[in-house]
């Protein structure tokens, strides 16, 4: 019923297998699949009610106002799907600890997407869903599930969707993530990774890699094979980010303090203590580890940083209405 207030709480999550590409600009289709893990720590509560007396939507996060044309012309696809003129009043709150600098668009546009097509009366399964809050941001396809959650590359709006690999997860699984630095991408993931399908000579070559990649952390993930989950990851993260270095313009986003981190994380490994690295587009290192390691890991992690830049999450729950 339209004039009814929705609240939805979506998760965010970190590829395993990175999406880094797109093959449809416009109906964000990806170049290829990929795979990833909710998080319980991290993630974002939006209330959504369409009200007949507003001419524009009226948007908030965390209480401050945001004017921002991309959730204007997401809130279009939903109106267009549901056959509404109406605007609607859009309030947004990140659970992510502040200064964490992990406020994802994956955890927005799947809460955003629950909120805004139940308030608009669409009663859409988790696969259309998952199509919907694709359309907002790419990694927000994988955030309306929960534990291991995969994004089908598809070649259509039909058929790129998410779904759920495993859910609960069996393996004992954690990520530590140290935030390094909270200020706003310099390069966004959307401008990186167009300038990579465009410039990277190794372009194709990562295309074929991870379409492996993606086979074997499934594999992983049947078997409760931790240490081929985590190597593969480390190993995939490390090959996207080949991507951005042999770019025209070149560009990073590793810094000399996600350099120190994955010096940690291999000391680490060499004295017995298994974990694994992976990083997106920003210098924030997520370390892959099992629970007994993750006092040890954050111990030497307090060397160097402080108790607020070290967050620890286990696997988290699918998209839930409030
Ligand atoms: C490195 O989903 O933020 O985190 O679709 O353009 O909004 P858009 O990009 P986005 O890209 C995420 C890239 C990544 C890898 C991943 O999450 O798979």
């Amino acid at each position: 019923m339209l004039g009814e207030k929705i609240t939805a709480r979506a998760h965010t999550n970190i590829a395993l297998v990175k999406y880094w590409g797109k093959e449809n600009e416009q109906l964000i289709i990806p170049a290829n699949s990929s795979l990833s893990l909710t998080l319980d720590e991290f993630y974002t509560d939006t209330s959504v009610i369409f009200d007949e007396s507003l001419d524009s939507d009226v948007v908030t996060l965390n209480d401050n106002a945001v004017n921002d044309e991309k959730i204007t012309k997401f809130m279009d696809i939903i109106r267009k799907n549901a056959k509404i003129n109406t605007f609607a009043r859009i309030r947004s709150i990140n659970h992510v600890p502040t200064s964490a600098g992990l406020a994802s668009s994956a955890s927005a546009y799947a809460a955003l997407a629950a909120a805004g097509s139940k308030a608009a009366g669409l009663n859409l399964n988790e696969r259309d869903l998952s199509r919907l809050a694709r359309r907002g941001s790419g990694s927000a396809t994988r955030s309306i599930f929960g534990g291991f959650a995969a994004w089908n590359k598809g070649n259509d709006d039909e058929s790129s969707y998410g779904y759920s690999i495993q859910n609960p997860v069996k393996m004992d699984i954690n990520m530590i993530a140290i935030i390094l630095d909270n200020q706003p991408k310099k390069i966004s993931s959307r401008k990186g990774m167009k300038i990579s399908i465009e410039t990277s000579p190794y372009y194709e070559s990562w295309i074929k890699q991870t379409t492996e990649d993606f086979q074997t952390i499934k594999d992983a993930i049947k078997e409760n094979d931790f240490t081929n989950l985590g190597k593969t990851a480390e190993l995939n993260a490390m090959r996207m980010h080949s991507l951005t270095l042999s770019s025209d313009p070149s560009y990073l986003y590793i810094n000399s303090d996600s350099l120190e981190v994955i010096n940690m994380v291999k000391e680490l490994r060499e004295n017995g203590v298994e974990c694994y690295y992976t990083m997106d587009a920003g210098p924030n290192v997520k370390i892959i580890c099992q629970s007994d390691n993750i006092n040890a890991i954050t111990d030497k992690l307090s060397d160097k940083f402080t108790n607020d830049q070290i967050k620890v999450s286990g696997p988290g729950e699918g998209i839930k209405y409030l």
